[in-house]
């Protein structure tokens, strides 16, 4: 199979062809995903809460983003793999940004970069796009905003802040961004915006009129993630699975059955006597 490139994704929304991504952290899942067939993975900032144990994306940091690019990426063959910029890196300086952009690109190789905001970081947006770095968008629920929007909660269901995200929405697709994610945001809303920018819209709680779909891979498998909002569907339940593993390993152990004779090597004979004898 192909490797999927923007033009992929422009084609299927063009075509009404449904977009899948999932988030990856490290190599196996990276494998599975692609084994799966997904078009995108993201090595999304959600690691700080899924994987690094966090309560929020807020402590993650570049090197940390930098760590799980280079595992996705020598696990991803064909997907195209985009990273998330940490906390306030898409509200630095441009040298800063094209730094921290580019050091996911050229040290993790990663393929793209994806930034929560609307007009706020439009400057950031066109200086990565004008150096060559693709750009995918995220507005509604901004989880590095958390603090500010004091919870993970729906956004956009007022009609002032639906315009503002809809307004975002094409101010993203002008500076030059490849795609965009929306975020826990009414349905209704979405719809508009994917049926008037003409750059795939991706949603995670924002319905089924997006051109895409996006899941956290330790939701979607139910992997030790305590948190189960109402937009995710649970696909697996590989945190259960894992659980019984290694308890019955340690009922083994203590039991003595395990390990069992095909576990197990041994020394030939005269070696044997030599060594006693
Ligand atoms: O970090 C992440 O997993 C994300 C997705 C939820 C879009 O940004
Ligand atoms: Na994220």
């Amino acid at each position: 199979e192909k490797k999927v490139t923007l033009h992929t994704l422009r084609r299927m929304k063009s075509e009404s062809e449904a977009i899948t991504m999932v988030t990856a952290y490290d190599y196996p899942s990276a494998k599975l995903a692609e084994e799966a067939g997904v078009e995108i993975i993201l090595v999304g900032d959600s690691l700080g809460m899924v994987v690094l144990g966090y309560d929020s994306t807020v402590p993650v940091t570049l090197d940390d983003m930098l760590h799980h690019t280079k595992a996705v990426t020598r696990g991803a063959k064909k997907a195209l793999v985009v990273t998330d910029l940490p906390f306030l890196t898409a509200h630095l300086s441009k040298d800063e940004v094209l730094r921290a952009a580019g050091r996911l690109m050229q040290e993790g190789g990663t393929s793209a970069v994806k930034m929560e905001g609307g007009e706020e970081i439009i400057s950031s947006v066109k200086a990565c796009v004008d150096a060559g770095i693709p750009v995918m968008g995220h507005l509604g629920l901004t989880p590095q905003s958390v603090n500010q929007l004091g919870g993970y909660r729906i956004q956009g269901r007022d009609l002032g802040a639906a315009r503002k995200i809809y307004e975002d929405a094409k101010r993203l697709e002008e500076a030059g961004a490849f795609a965009l994610v929306l975020e826990c945001v009414p349905e209704e809303l979405a719809k508009t915006i994917t049926e008037s920018i003409g750059i795939p819209v991706i949603g995670i709680g924002a319905g089924r009129a997006c051109d895409g779909q996006v899941l956290v891979y330790h939701d979607l498998l139910q992997y030790g993630s305590d948190i189960n909002p109402s937009f995710v569907k649970t696909y697996a339940a590989v945190g259960n699975a894992s659980l019984h593993g290694i308890k019955s390993y340690v009922e083994e152990v203590k039991g003595g059955i395990f390990p069992s004779e095909e576990h197990v090597f041994h020394m030939k004979d005269d070696v044997l006597q030599q060594l006693y004898g």
